[in-house]
Protein backbone atom coordinates (compact mmCIF):
# COMPACT_ATOMS: atom_id res chain seq x y z
CA UNK A 1 0.00 0.00 0.00
CA UNK A 2 1.15 3.43 -0.52
CA UNK A 3 1.38 5.72 2.63
CA UNK A 4 -2.06 7.28 2.89
CA UNK A 5 -0.56 10.84 2.31
CA UNK A 6 0.75 10.55 -0.73
CA UNK A 7 -2.48 8.28 -1.71
CA UNK A 8 -4.87 11.08 -0.66
CA UNK A 9 -2.47 13.71 -2.42
CA UNK A 10 -2.32 11.54 -5.79
CA UNK A 11 -6.20 11.45 -5.46
CA UNK A 12 -6.49 15.20 -5.00
CA UNK A 13 -3.94 16.04 -7.75
CA UNK A 14 -5.73 13.23 -10.07
CA UNK A 15 -9.46 14.94 -9.24
CA UNK A 16 -7.70 18.60 -10.07
CA UNK A 17 -6.13 17.15 -12.91
CA UNK A 18 -9.43 15.71 -14.20
CA UNK A 19 -11.55 18.64 -13.99
CA UNK A 20 -9.16 20.30 -15.77
CA UNK A 21 -8.66 17.39 -18.79
CA UNK A 22 -12.64 17.24 -18.46
CA UNK A 23 -13.11 20.49 -20.20
CA UNK A 24 -10.94 19.72 -23.21
CA UNK A 25 -12.41 16.12 -23.62
CA UNK A 26 -15.95 17.44 -23.30
CA UNK A 27 -15.08 19.05 -26.37
CA UNK A 28 -15.68 16.52 -28.55
CA UNK A 29 -18.10 13.97 -29.35
CA UNK A 30 -18.61 11.79 -26.30
CA UNK A 31 -18.62 8.32 -27.35
CA UNK A 32 -14.58 9.09 -29.43
CA UNK A 33 -13.80 10.46 -26.23
CA UNK A 34 -15.24 7.14 -24.46
CA UNK A 35 -12.72 4.70 -26.67
CA UNK A 36 -9.86 7.11 -26.59
CA UNK A 37 -9.93 7.04 -23.00
CA UNK A 38 -10.39 3.61 -22.32
CA UNK A 39 -7.96 2.55 -25.52
CA UNK A 40 -5.26 4.86 -23.66
CA UNK A 41 -5.88 3.81 -20.11
CA UNK A 42 -5.20 0.42 -21.58
CA UNK A 43 -2.12 1.61 -23.28
CA UNK A 44 -0.42 2.92 -19.96
CA UNK A 45 -1.40 0.09 -17.67
CA UNK A 46 0.92 -1.57 -20.31
CA UNK A 47 4.13 0.16 -18.87
CA UNK A 48 5.76 -1.89 -16.23
CA UNK A 49 4.54 -1.28 -12.82
CA UNK A 50 1.98 1.84 -14.02
CA UNK A 51 -1.00 -0.84 -13.41
CA UNK A 52 -0.11 -1.00 -10.00
CA UNK A 53 0.50 2.35 -9.39
CA UNK A 54 -2.64 3.38 -10.83
CA UNK A 55 -4.31 0.42 -7.96
CA UNK A 56 -2.90 1.62 -5.58
CA UNK A 57 -3.67 5.08 -5.70
CA UNK A 58 -7.53 4.68 -7.25
CA UNK A 59 -8.15 1.07 -5.45
CA UNK A 60 -8.71 -0.43 -1.86
CA UNK A 61 -7.51 -3.50 -0.10
CA UNK A 62 -9.44 -2.38 2.76
CA UNK A 63 -11.48 -5.46 4.35
CA UNK A 64 -14.12 -3.22 5.41
CA UNK A 65 -15.52 -2.92 2.60
CA UNK A 66 -16.44 -5.83 1.57
CA UNK A 67 -18.93 -7.96 1.22
CA UNK A 68 -20.99 -11.05 0.45
CA UNK A 69 -23.92 -10.53 -1.76
CA UNK A 70 -26.16 -13.79 -2.99
CA UNK A 71 -23.43 -16.18 -2.41
CA UNK A 72 -20.35 -14.06 -4.17
CA UNK A 73 -17.78 -12.14 -2.43
CA UNK A 74 -17.33 -8.51 -3.19
CA UNK A 75 -14.46 -6.44 -2.40
CA UNK A 76 -16.73 -3.31 -2.50
CA UNK A 77 -19.99 -2.29 -2.97
CA UNK A 78 -19.33 0.10 -5.83
CA UNK A 79 -19.70 -1.45 -9.49
CA UNK A 80 -19.87 -0.03 -12.86
CA UNK A 81 -23.02 -0.34 -14.33
CA UNK A 82 -23.77 -2.10 -17.81
CA UNK A 83 -23.15 -0.40 -21.08
CA UNK A 84 -19.60 0.61 -19.90
CA UNK A 85 -17.59 -2.23 -21.19
CA UNK A 86 -20.03 -3.94 -23.26
CA UNK A 87 -17.62 -6.13 -24.81
CA UNK A 88 -15.28 -6.53 -21.65
CA UNK A 89 -12.30 -5.22 -23.22
CA UNK A 90 -11.31 -3.01 -20.03
CA UNK A 91 -11.11 -5.21 -17.23
CA UNK A 92 -8.27 -5.48 -16.06
CA UNK A 93 -8.03 -1.39 -16.17
CA UNK A 94 -11.66 -0.95 -14.62
CA UNK A 95 -10.61 -3.36 -11.93
CA UNK A 96 -7.14 -1.10 -11.18
CA UNK A 97 -9.73 1.94 -11.02
CA UNK A 98 -11.22 0.19 -8.02
CA UNK A 99 -14.78 -1.24 -8.93
CA UNK A 100 -15.94 -3.78 -6.95
CA UNK A 101 -17.81 -5.22 -9.83
CA UNK A 102 -18.15 -4.19 -13.51
CA UNK A 103 -21.17 -5.95 -15.46
CA UNK A 104 -20.52 -6.48 -18.70
CA UNK A 105 -22.79 -6.31 -22.08
CA UNK A 106 -25.70 -6.02 -22.69
CA UNK A 107 -24.34 -8.84 -24.50
CA UNK A 108 -26.85 -10.66 -27.54
CA UNK A 109 -26.58 -13.33 -29.25
CA UNK A 110 -24.95 -12.18 -32.40
CA UNK A 111 -22.89 -9.12 -32.95
CA UNK A 112 -24.32 -5.91 -34.03
CA UNK A 113 -23.50 -2.61 -34.99
CA UNK A 114 -26.76 -0.77 -32.76
CA UNK A 115 -27.79 2.54 -33.42
CA UNK A 116 -26.47 5.21 -35.84
CA UNK A 117 -24.31 7.97 -34.80
CA UNK A 118 -24.49 10.85 -33.42
CA UNK A 119 -26.17 8.14 -30.19
CA UNK A 120 -24.84 9.44 -26.99
CA UNK A 121 -25.19 13.26 -26.02
CA UNK A 122 -23.82 15.30 -23.08
CA UNK A 123 -26.04 17.93 -20.93
CA UNK A 124 -23.50 19.36 -18.77
CA UNK A 125 -26.11 21.52 -17.32
CA UNK A 126 -28.37 18.51 -15.52
CA UNK A 127 -25.09 16.04 -15.43
CA UNK A 128 -26.53 13.98 -17.62
CA UNK A 129 -26.00 11.89 -20.79
CA UNK A 130 -28.70 10.78 -22.88
CA UNK A 131 -27.96 8.01 -25.33
CA UNK A 132 -29.46 5.81 -28.21
CA UNK A 133 -26.75 3.14 -28.58
CA UNK A 134 -29.00 0.00 -29.28
CA UNK A 135 -27.01 -2.70 -27.92
CA UNK A 136 -23.84 -2.33 -29.97
CA UNK A 137 -21.68 -5.29 -29.23
CA UNK A 138 -19.42 -8.25 -30.28
CA UNK A 139 -22.10 -10.92 -29.67
CA UNK A 140 -21.75 -13.80 -27.32
CA UNK A 141 -19.38 -15.86 -28.32
CA UNK A 142 -16.88 -13.36 -29.06
CA UNK A 143 -17.66 -11.95 -25.49
CA UNK A 144 -17.65 -15.21 -24.01
CA UNK A 145 -13.84 -16.23 -25.48
CA UNK A 146 -12.10 -12.88 -24.12
CA UNK A 147 -13.75 -13.33 -20.64
CA UNK A 148 -12.42 -16.64 -20.39
CA UNK A 149 -9.17 -15.78 -21.45
CA UNK A 150 -9.16 -13.09 -19.12
CA UNK A 151 -10.39 -15.20 -16.01
CA UNK A 152 -7.92 -17.73 -17.24
CA UNK A 153 -5.09 -14.42 -16.77
CA UNK A 154 -6.44 -14.07 -13.18
CA UNK A 155 -5.88 -17.63 -12.08
CA UNK A 156 -4.02 -17.67 -8.89
CA UNK A 157 -4.88 -14.06 -7.79
CA UNK A 158 -5.64 -13.14 -4.34
CA UNK A 159 -8.82 -10.43 -5.22
CA UNK A 160 -11.01 -10.99 -8.25
CA UNK A 161 -13.39 -8.57 -9.40
CA UNK A 162 -16.89 -9.92 -9.77
CA UNK A 163 -18.29 -10.04 -13.38
CA UNK A 164 -21.81 -9.40 -13.91
CA UNK A 165 -23.32 -10.69 -17.74
CA UNK A 166 -25.94 -8.34 -19.18
CA UNK A 167 -27.86 -10.04 -21.97
CA UNK A 168 -30.31 -8.90 -24.04
CA UNK A 169 -32.33 -9.45 -27.50
CA UNK A 170 -30.81 -8.81 -30.84
CA UNK A 171 -32.32 -5.82 -32.28
CA UNK A 172 -34.10 -7.66 -35.05
CA UNK A 173 -35.19 -10.53 -32.91
CA UNK A 174 -39.17 -10.28 -32.66
CA UNK A 175 -40.61 -10.22 -28.95
CA UNK A 176 -42.02 -13.67 -29.55
CA UNK A 177 -38.52 -14.97 -30.09
CA UNK A 178 -37.15 -12.82 -27.37
CA UNK A 179 -36.52 -16.27 -25.25
CA UNK A 180 -34.13 -18.19 -27.28
CA UNK A 181 -31.77 -15.00 -27.31
CA UNK A 182 -31.74 -14.72 -23.53
CA UNK A 183 -30.98 -18.75 -23.69
CA UNK A 184 -28.54 -18.01 -25.99
CA UNK A 185 -26.77 -15.40 -23.95
CA UNK A 186 -26.96 -17.32 -20.90
CA UNK A 187 -25.78 -20.91 -22.31
CA UNK A 188 -22.51 -18.73 -23.98
CA UNK A 189 -21.81 -16.39 -20.99
CA UNK A 190 -22.61 -19.08 -17.94
CA UNK A 191 -18.94 -20.35 -17.50
CA UNK A 192 -17.38 -16.83 -17.56
CA UNK A 193 -19.45 -14.58 -15.61
CA UNK A 194 -20.14 -14.46 -12.01
CA UNK A 195 -23.69 -13.41 -12.02
CA UNK A 196 -26.09 -12.58 -14.64
CA UNK A 197 -28.76 -9.51 -15.39
CA UNK A 198 -31.78 -9.58 -17.53
CA UNK A 199 -32.38 -6.38 -19.47
CA UNK A 200 -35.52 -6.65 -20.67
CA UNK A 201 -35.67 -2.31 -19.70
CA UNK A 202 -33.38 -0.60 -22.30
CA UNK A 203 -35.36 2.07 -24.30
CA UNK A 204 -33.75 1.69 -27.60
CA UNK A 205 -34.26 -1.56 -28.87
CA UNK A 206 -37.75 -1.34 -30.16
CA UNK A 207 -40.52 -3.42 -28.51
CA UNK A 208 -38.00 -4.58 -25.76
CA UNK A 209 -39.64 -2.79 -22.96
CA UNK A 210 -42.91 -4.50 -23.37
CA UNK A 211 -40.95 -7.73 -21.92
CA UNK A 212 -41.66 -6.49 -18.74
CA UNK A 213 -45.22 -7.08 -18.95
CA UNK A 214 -45.82 -9.94 -16.41
CA UNK A 215 -46.70 -12.96 -18.94
CA UNK A 216 -43.88 -12.00 -21.05
CA UNK A 217 -41.60 -11.90 -18.31
CA UNK A 218 -42.72 -14.95 -16.35
CA UNK A 219 -41.96 -16.87 -19.39
CA UNK A 220 -38.43 -15.44 -19.85
CA UNK A 221 -37.02 -15.56 -16.31
CA UNK A 222 -38.70 -19.20 -15.27
CA UNK A 223 -36.88 -20.50 -18.53
CA UNK A 224 -33.77 -19.07 -17.72
CA UNK A 225 -34.22 -20.18 -14.03
CA UNK A 226 -35.05 -23.41 -15.13
CA UNK A 227 -31.51 -23.89 -17.11
CA UNK A 228 -29.89 -22.47 -14.15
CA UNK A 229 -30.70 -24.85 -11.89
CA UNK A 230 -29.83 -27.79 -14.35
CA UNK A 231 -26.24 -26.60 -13.84
CA UNK A 232 -23.97 -28.06 -10.91
CA UNK A 233 -23.48 -24.61 -9.60
CA UNK A 234 -26.09 -22.39 -10.82
CA UNK A 235 -25.67 -18.28 -10.95
CA UNK A 236 -27.44 -15.39 -9.23
CA UNK A 237 -30.00 -14.09 -11.86
CA UNK A 238 -31.41 -10.60 -11.25
CA UNK A 239 -33.66 -8.41 -13.58
CA UNK A 240 -32.75 -4.99 -14.55
CA UNK A 241 -36.22 -2.76 -14.57
CA UNK A 242 -37.08 0.69 -15.76
CA UNK A 243 -37.42 3.56 -13.83
CA UNK A 244 -40.72 4.51 -15.64
CA UNK A 245 -42.12 1.63 -14.71
CA UNK A 246 -45.39 2.71 -11.63
CA UNK A 247 -46.24 1.16 -8.88
CA UNK A 248 -48.49 -1.34 -10.06
CA UNK A 249 -45.71 -2.47 -12.44
CA UNK A 250 -43.30 -2.35 -10.08
CA UNK A 251 -45.70 -4.87 -7.65
CA UNK A 252 -45.96 -7.34 -11.32
CA UNK A 253 -41.53 -7.51 -10.84
CA UNK A 254 -41.94 -8.16 -7.03
CA UNK A 255 -44.35 -10.97 -7.66
CA UNK A 256 -42.77 -12.80 -10.56
CA UNK A 257 -38.79 -12.30 -8.56
CA UNK A 258 -40.60 -14.31 -5.54
CA UNK A 259 -42.37 -16.41 -7.59
CA UNK A 260 -39.47 -17.22 -9.92
CA UNK A 261 -36.70 -17.33 -7.37
CA UNK A 262 -34.45 -14.25 -8.60
CA UNK A 263 -31.98 -13.52 -6.32
CA UNK A 264 -32.28 -9.70 -6.95
CA UNK A 265 -32.81 -6.66 -9.28
CA UNK A 266 -31.01 -3.70 -10.36
CA UNK A 267 -33.23 -0.34 -10.55
CA UNK A 268 -32.86 1.15 -12.89
CA UNK A 269 -32.24 1.67 -16.52
CA UNK A 270 -32.21 4.80 -18.17
CA UNK A 271 -35.47 7.01 -18.44
CA UNK A 272 -37.51 8.60 -20.97
CA UNK A 273 -38.68 11.11 -18.88
CA UNK A 274 -37.22 14.53 -19.34
CA UNK A 275 -39.21 16.71 -16.63
CA UNK A 276 -37.38 19.23 -14.40
CA UNK A 277 -34.14 19.50 -17.34
CA UNK A 278 -32.77 22.84 -17.20
CA UNK A 279 -30.45 22.30 -20.59
CA UNK A 280 -31.83 24.96 -22.91
CA UNK A 281 -31.67 23.03 -26.43
CA UNK A 282 -34.38 21.85 -26.45
CA UNK A 283 -33.81 19.69 -29.73
CA UNK A 284 -31.13 18.08 -27.59
CA UNK A 285 -33.46 17.62 -24.61
CA UNK A 286 -35.75 15.44 -26.66
CA UNK A 287 -33.45 13.56 -29.14
CA UNK A 288 -34.87 9.93 -28.51
CA UNK A 289 -33.03 8.07 -26.45
CA UNK A 290 -32.33 7.30 -22.44
CA UNK A 291 -31.35 9.80 -19.80
CA UNK A 292 -29.08 9.19 -17.24
CA UNK A 293 -27.38 10.67 -14.66
CA UNK A 294 -28.23 13.12 -11.70
CA UNK A 295 -31.65 13.69 -13.17
CA UNK A 296 -32.43 9.94 -12.43
CA UNK A 297 -31.12 9.92 -8.93
CA UNK A 298 -34.26 10.33 -7.21
CA UNK A 299 -36.67 8.42 -9.21
CA UNK A 300 -33.98 5.51 -8.55
CA UNK A 301 -33.43 6.18 -5.09
CA UNK A 302 -37.63 5.84 -4.59
CA UNK A 303 -37.76 2.66 -6.65
CA UNK A 304 -35.14 0.98 -4.35
CA UNK A 305 -36.91 2.02 -1.34
CA UNK A 306 -40.17 1.07 -2.17
CA UNK A 307 -39.44 -2.32 -3.37
CA UNK A 308 -36.99 -2.62 -0.47
CA UNK A 309 -39.93 -1.82 1.82
CA UNK A 310 -42.46 -4.19 -0.36
CA UNK A 311 -40.15 -7.26 0.09
CA UNK A 312 -38.38 -6.46 3.33
CA UNK A 313 -35.30 -6.41 2.45
CA UNK A 314 -35.76 -10.35 0.81
CA UNK A 315 -34.35 -9.44 -2.66
CA UNK A 316 -30.82 -7.91 -2.82
CA UNK A 317 -31.03 -4.86 -4.55
CA UNK A 318 -28.34 -2.93 -6.87
CA UNK A 319 -29.02 0.65 -7.40
CA UNK A 320 -28.45 2.21 -10.47
CA UNK A 321 -28.91 5.77 -11.22
CA UNK A 322 -27.16 9.00 -10.58
CA UNK A 323 -24.92 8.36 -8.09
CA UNK A 324 -21.74 10.82 -8.34
CA UNK A 325 -20.60 10.77 -4.99
CA UNK A 326 -20.74 9.26 -1.55
CA UNK A 327 -23.95 11.13 -0.30
CA UNK A 328 -25.82 9.62 -3.79
CA UNK A 329 -24.57 5.97 -2.28
CA UNK A 330 -25.55 6.38 1.29
CA UNK A 331 -28.96 7.51 0.55
CA UNK A 332 -29.33 4.46 -2.04
CA UNK A 333 -27.97 2.29 0.52
CA UNK A 334 -30.02 3.59 3.31
CA UNK A 335 -33.00 3.41 0.71
CA UNK A 336 -32.37 -0.62 0.85
CA UNK A 337 -30.17 -1.04 -1.86
CA UNK A 338 -27.26 -3.40 -0.98
CA UNK A 339 -24.90 -2.38 -3.44
CA UNK A 340 -24.52 0.68 -6.19
CA UNK A 341 -23.46 1.52 -9.66
CA UNK A 342 -21.91 3.99 -11.73
CA UNK A 343 -21.54 5.25 -15.18
CA UNK A 344 -22.34 8.64 -16.38
CA UNK A 345 -20.70 9.73 -12.94
CA UNK A 346 -17.70 8.14 -13.58
CA UNK A 347 -17.88 10.31 -16.93
CA UNK A 348 -18.53 13.76 -14.56
CA UNK A 349 -16.40 12.82 -11.82
CA UNK A 350 -13.45 10.98 -13.82
CA UNK A 351 -11.27 8.01 -12.50
CA UNK A 352 -11.17 8.71 -9.28
CA UNK A 353 -15.07 7.86 -8.22
CA UNK A 354 -14.91 4.76 -6.59
CA UNK A 355 -12.06 5.76 -4.21
CA UNK A 356 -13.69 8.94 -3.61
CA UNK A 357 -17.04 7.24 -2.55
CA UNK A 358 -15.53 4.73 -0.43
CA UNK A 359 -13.53 7.46 1.39
CA UNK A 360 -16.39 9.64 2.05
CA UNK A 361 -18.54 6.36 2.84
C1 LIG B 1 -24.09 5.21 -23.06
C2 LIG B 1 -24.84 4.27 -22.17
C3 LIG B 1 -25.01 2.96 -22.57
C4 LIG B 1 -25.72 2.08 -21.75
N1 LIG B 1 -25.87 0.79 -22.15
C5 LIG B 1 -26.55 -0.07 -21.36
C6 LIG B 1 -26.68 -1.42 -21.75
O1 LIG B 1 -26.18 -1.86 -22.78
N2 LIG B 1 -27.40 -2.24 -20.93
C7 LIG B 1 -27.96 -1.81 -19.75
O2 LIG B 1 -28.57 -2.60 -19.04
N3 LIG B 1 -27.82 -0.53 -19.36
C8 LIG B 1 -27.13 0.34 -20.12
N4 LIG B 1 -26.99 1.64 -19.73
C9 LIG B 1 -27.62 2.09 -18.47
C10 LIG B 1 -26.63 2.13 -17.31
O3 LIG B 1 -26.13 0.85 -17.01
C11 LIG B 1 -27.30 2.70 -16.05
O4 LIG B 1 -28.29 1.81 -15.59
C12 LIG B 1 -27.95 4.06 -16.29
O5 LIG B 1 -27.13 4.86 -17.09
C13 LIG B 1 -28.24 4.79 -14.98
O6 LIG B 1 -27.07 4.99 -14.23
P1 LIG B 1 -26.24 6.39 -14.24
O7 LIG B 1 -27.22 7.48 -13.96
O8 LIG B 1 -25.22 6.20 -13.18
O9 LIG B 1 -25.66 6.52 -15.59
C14 LIG B 1 -26.27 2.54 -20.53
C15 LIG B 1 -26.07 3.86 -20.12
C16 LIG B 1 -25.35 4.73 -20.93
C17 LIG B 1 -25.15 6.16 -20.47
Amino acid sequence: MLPKTIQTNCLNFTLKMYSLLRRILFLFPPERVHYLSMNGLRLICRIPLVKILISRIFATDKNEYSREVFGLQFSNPIGLGAGFDKNAKYLNELEALGFGFVEIGTVTPGPQPGNERPRLFRLPADRALLNRMGFNNDGALVIAKRLSDWKSSQAGRKSKMIVGGNIGKSKLTPNEEALKDYEICFEALFDCVDYFVVNVSSPNTPGLRALQEKGELRKILSHLQSLNHQKPRPRPLLLKIAPDLNFSQIDDVIEIAKEVGLDGLVAANTTLNREGLITKDQELVHQSGGLSGKPLCQRSTEIVRYIHEKTGGSLSLIASGGVFEAEDARKKMEAGAIMVQVWTGFIYEGPAIVRNILRRF
